[in-house]
């Protein structure tokens, strides 16, 4: 049985996988969710139970989930199903890669209409080089663009065909110039913010709001909170990172090292975005607490207005942080593509990818609409766009997460597991299969409980 490839191709090395999902797991999620997330969730607390998460159950399931992909080599549902044979447990496991082909077309429904907004703002950036008006008021600015349904379905379209292209070609000929050097120098240009917020005098100030917990502000959405972004940034539990695992070589490459590098990017880049961003707030004399969606778009412009060469900046920031957004919609995209193209052929990929962005297309379009024409419509106390952010984010992800972590740590016999694993130190291997079986499970029951109760 040939174990070795997969038929969507592989990556051409480590390097590409580990950049592959790098570009998968930055993105949105760090720079414009964290942190507006950590605004309105009340600060360090939050980012606290947020890092915990990473540690106890996002990384170990990172790891879970390149391994099953790695084994299986085929799309996740496929390979719930190869894997359930080989092993002789039950079909039901299967479901899991159904939840990941439902939850990644929500995703991407809302994400692309969120990367819209950062596509419209580099071009309002191109329109100022050009001599057009400065971004005097960026909450009047940001309001325009929600108030227009045509300006944002416009911009969601060309995001999604942005994403389709490059799964359409395939994900390793599409992908590997945009992620070696746009996501290092979208890494660059955030480091500058940083210094730029160390010249306000209120680095301090943001520091203490990010690190400093005051757990007074905690509740039992505050964890379900963390726990659905620590899955969302880490692009984990609808089978994304499964899907990039199936197409890695298993010569040379540690799961668990490729692991903990993705994980350390991902979180210095949000922690990053935090340090950037809210010296900028306070010295703008914002309120940190309640910044909402619009977070980044209405604080950043102002420092972009205000600094030398603060337009060209801005452009660069908007620029790259949409390219950061398109090597994460491709991967969202990606699962349910492969699985088509096993169901269809290889020749069907184009068509594949089309009709599932299609697909998600229009169900952003609730979202653009929830941001204006249908504002006042709510479910559970929630927009739309919101709505379908929480049930995806921080119901479906979860739970995926948690079956994915029981299906490695009880399905799987030892020896796929060791041999997936097979550097793994004795006590680090033991360590990471109990937080499957157990830790993480329990852990992740209890904050969807909690959340819900
Ligand atoms: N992790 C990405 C971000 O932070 C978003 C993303 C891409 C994602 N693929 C995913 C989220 C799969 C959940 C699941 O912007």
């Amino acid at each position: 049985m040939d174990k070795t490839t997969s038929i969507h191709g592989m990556w051409s090395s480590r390097l590409m996988f580990i950049l592959a999902a790098t570009g998968s797991a930055v993105g949105l999620g760090n720079i414009w969710r964290f942190p507006y997330m950590t605004s309105d969730n009340g600060g360090g607390a939050f980012v606290l139970v947020y890092l915990g998460c990473i540690l106890l159950v996002g990384l170990p399931i990172l790891m879970a989930e390149i391994l099953i992909g790695r084994h299986g080599r085929v799309s996740p549902i496929n390979t719930f199903r190869k894997l359930t044979r080989e092993s002789g447990v039950s079909r039901h496991w299967v479901a899991i890669g159904w939840i990941g082909i439902v939850a990644g077309i929500l995703i991407l429904s809302f994400y692309s209409v969120v990367a819209g907004w950062t596509l419209h703002y580099a071009f309002l950036y191109v329109k100022q080089l050009a001599g057009g008006a400065a971004i005097t008021d960026p909450g009047a600015t940001f309001a325009a663009l929600l108030a227009d349904p045509l300006e944002l379905t416009f911009w969601h379209a060309l995001f999604m065909l942005l994403t389709v292209a490059v799964v359409a070609l395939g994900v390793e000929k599409g992908l590997e110039r945009a992620v070696r050097f746009l996501m290092p120098a979208l890494f660059v240009l955030l480091l500058m913010l940083v210094v730029y917020g160390m010249t306000t005098g209120f680095m301090g100030q943001a520091a203490t709001f990010l690190f400093k917990p005051d757990w007074s502000v905690i509740t039992g959405g505050t964890f379900l909170s963390a726990m659905g972004q620590a899955f969302f940034t880490l692009s984990l539990g609808m089978c994304t990172m499964m899907t990039y695992g199936a197409y890695l070589p298993r010569e040379g490459v540690s799961i668990g090292r490729v692991g903990i590098a993705v994980a350390l990017t991902d979180t210095s880049v949000a922690l990053l975005a935090g340090l950037a961003i809210f010296p900028i707030v306070l010295s703008f004399g914002i309120d940190p607490a309640g910044g909402g969606p619009g977070l980044i778009f209405t604080s950043l412009p102002l420092a972009f207005e205000s600094m030398p060469f603060g337009i060209v900046y801005g452009l660069a920031f908007f620029g790259l942080l949409a390219v950061a957004a398109w090597t994460s919609s491709i991967s969202l995209l990606e699962p349910a593509t492969a699985f088509l193209v096993e169901r269809f052929g290889v020749a069907s990929r184009k068509r594949a990818a089309l009709g599932i962005a299609g697909l998600s297309w229009l169900l952003g379009l609730l979202s653009v609409l929830s941001l204006n024409v249908w504002s006042g419509v709510r479910i559970l106390d929630r927009d739309i766009m919101t709505f379908v952010e929480f049930i995806a984010n921080d119901l479906m992800l979860p739970l995926g997460g948690l079956l994915i972590a029981l299906f490695a740590g009880w399905a799987l016999n030892r020896t796929i597991l060791r041999e997936q694993l097979s550097d793994m130190p004795p006590v680090l291997f033991t360590t990471w299969r109990w937080l499957m079986r157990v830790v993480a499970p329990a852990l992740v029951l209890i904050v969807l409980v909690r959340a819900v109760l």
